[in-house]
């Protein structure tokens, strides 16, 4: 049987610390692979793992994993990966587990933030994260791009998908959601909305992210592709851990 397990990295303080759920709001989570799956974030998965170009036996950690999508589609690539998922949210690494389990693949979780990924100094072969560096904090950004470079080994690659990139200005589309139907209804102008009233999101405009991962000594960071969603530009930023 496939081995699945969760732990907490989290230290006592941590157990207070907030963060911004997956659909934004946590009664939102067991809709938000439904709503996620409306709203083609499966394609960004795939996109991405193409992107990273996975070797059989590669350690990689899916930072900000929620329940586990990400992951999935990089297993479904790479079964011979070893994939560990990241995440502040134990409910949804609860489901993430679940999902795992049903599905008899291989996956480890960990509770926990962003600015510290768990594994060894340059253990990593490849850092990966969809649509969560805009749930990170100012702080929580610079900690995880650091975090991320330490954890990899020389060479080993960085891929973001996230909001952002150029000319990726977000309206507000001034909404609120009222229940799971109205908000799958709603689902891109929910989703433009909530991008546009977070202000992290602002961070990943322009060359956000890529200054994010140059700033930290990575090398190479490039946006390598992007897409026009419904619910805003969605750019993929790939570095490099540099080779001394
Ligand atoms: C929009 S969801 C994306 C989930 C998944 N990566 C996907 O593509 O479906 C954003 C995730 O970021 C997580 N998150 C929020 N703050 C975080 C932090 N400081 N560190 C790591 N993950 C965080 C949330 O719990 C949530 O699961």
């Amino acid at each position: 049987m496939a081995h699945v397990r969760i732990t907490d990295q989290r230290t006592p303080q941590e157990r207070d610390r907030p963060f911004l759920p997956g659909a934004g709001k946590t009664w939102l989570l067991p809709f938000y692979d439904a709503l996620t799956r409306v709203a083609g974030v499966r394609a960004l998965h795939e996109r991405a793992v193409e992107l990273a170009g996975i070797e059989p036996g590669q350690a990689v950690v899916d930072v900000g994993c929620g329940t586990g999508n990400l992951s999935f589609t990089v297993l479904a690539a790479q079964p011979g990966a070893r994939v560990t998922g990241l995440d502040p949210d134990g409910d949804a690494l609860r489901r993430a587990a679940r999902k795992a389990r049903r599905r008899g693949v291989a996956l480890t979780l960990v509770q926990g933030y962003a600015d510290r990924i768990p594994g060894e100094d340059a253990s990593l072969d490849h850092v990966v994260s969809s649509l969560a560096l805009h749930h990170v904090d100012d702080d929580g950004r610079d900690a995880f791009a650091r975090d991320a470079l330490r954890a990899l080994r020389q060479g080993g690659k960085i891929t973001i998908v996230d909001f952002g990139g150029p000319a990726s200005n977000v309206e507000d589309a001034g909404h609120s959601s009222h229940g799971p139907i109205h908000a799958l209804r709603h689902l891109p102008r929910l989703m433009r909305s909530r991008a546009a009233q977070n202000p992290v999101v602002a961070r990943n405009h322009g060359n956000g992210i890529i200054e994010l991962l140059a700033k930290a000594g990575f090398d190479d960071a490039r946006e390598v592709a992007h897409a026009d969603h419904r619910f805003g530009r969605v750019t993929f930023v790939q570095a490099t851990r540099p080779v001394s």
